[in-house]
């Protein structure tokens, strides 16, 4: 089995840099738009032999050394007993947000075999379908990124909500983030079981907090989640988006990998993390419309900037967007390869 993702996670020697792209399924590959375009998003997501096969596009299309589940980060909460629609227009929406104690106490934690069984099944048909080929790597939103939608209702722009029921109501937003937790550990531990070899925690409104909300409020569920987690033998991955501002704390969360975007210089971020654990990023992904001999000095500085950490798994610094011209993600994947090959 083609293992190097797994080993640079754990910090062991490999013959080259792994690369993946965080979203490597969706708009910008036509093979997904022809699944897509027979049915919606979410039904996508629920029908395990479709979500197996959009996974596996991009391994077949890019050449990448891991698979990520083809899911969503919003699935667990329609399982707490929320409603949820992606519109086209306006992205998620999720009915009846909560913003008082009795929302908070509505919201269940679910058994993730009876409420979201075909995730389990998606994990068990991809890791029959690889065959060992690559990696597969299960995911979920982390605690905080979780509560954002669940309280806001969808995308937010300042997070009013979200931050008014933190200052205003301490208490309650505790109480929800505990929740939240209880449901990530529960969700990602039944993905582990059914066959994820890596489990990543998508933090992905985390750099709107002040550095000190982010320790004292957000930060020791990450540390729940992530302990969790570490019972079973098997990577976790903390990606924290914009978190320039609070790596210094990000670090210290217990992850295996840390992963940063890419608004953080990869030898800053490099330094800050030292030893304690592999780092995983971090390209612009509007990189990916430069000319390719500009997409490769890219990947070299990168590269250059990650020499001497623990592990370096390649990745983009966000996900990768619907316009992005396939070629040049077919060509920086190669281009990581060739750079990193070690002679
Ligand atoms: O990485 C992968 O290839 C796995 C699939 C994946 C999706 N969403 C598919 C998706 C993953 C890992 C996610 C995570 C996710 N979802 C996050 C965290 C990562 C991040 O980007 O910060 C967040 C915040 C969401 C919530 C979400 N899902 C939003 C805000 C939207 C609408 C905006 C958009 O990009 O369309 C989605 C929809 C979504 N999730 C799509 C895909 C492929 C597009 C749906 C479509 O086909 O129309």
């Amino acid at each position: 089995m083609n293992d190097t993702f797994l080993k640079a996670c754990r910090g062991e020697e490999t013959d080259y840099t792994p690369v993946w792209l965080m979203r490597q399924a969706g708009r910008y590959l036509k093979e997904y738009q022809e699944v897509r375009s027979k049915v919606d998003f979410l039904t996508l997501c629920k029908t395990p032999e479709l979500a197996a096969k959009v996974t596996l596009q991009p391994i077949d299309i890019l050449n990448v050394d891991a698979a990520i589940l083809f899911s969503d980060i919003l699935i667990p909460i329609e399982a707490m007993g929320m409603h949820l629609e992606f519109s086209d227009k306006k992205g998620p929406v999720l009915g009846d947000p909560v913003r008082n104690k009795a929302g908070v106490d509505r919201l269940v934690i679910p058994d993730t075999e009876d409420s979201m069984g075909f995730v389990l099944e998606t994990i068990r048909i991809l890791r029959r379908e690889l065959s060992d080929r690559v990696p597969l790597i299960g995911f979920s939103g982390a605690p905080y990124t979780l509560a954002t939608y669940i309280i806001e209702g969808g995308s937010s722009k300042n997070f009013m909500h979200t931050k008014k029921m933190m200052y205003q109501n301490p208490g309650l937003f505790g109480a929800l983030l505990e929740k939240i937790t209880a449901v990530t550990i529960e969700y990602l531990s039944a993905q582990i079981r059914a066959g994820a070899q890596a489990v990543q925690l998508f933090d992905s409104w985390a750099g709107i907090l002040t550095p000190y909300d982010y320790e004292n409020v957000i930060f020791p569920y990450v540390k729940t989640a992530v302990k969790a987690l570490k019972k079973f033998d098997v990577p976790v991955i903390y990606f924290a988006n914009d978190c320039a501002g609070i790596l210094k704390i990000v670090k210290k969360c217990g992850a295996d990998v840390i992963g940063v975007d890419w608004r953080v210089d990869m030898q800053k971020a490099a330094k800050k993390i030292g030893k304690k654990a592999s780092i995983q990023g971090n390209l612009d992904p509007c990189v990916l419309f430069a000319p390719k001999e500009h997409i490769e000095e890219r990947v070299q500085d990168i590269l250059n900037k990650a020499e001497g950490t623990r592990g370096h798994i390649f990745n983009l610094g966000h996900g990768i967007l619907p316009e992005t011209p396939v070629e040049n993600a077919i060509a920086m994947v190669e281009i990581v390869h060739r750079l990193s090959r070690k002679k």
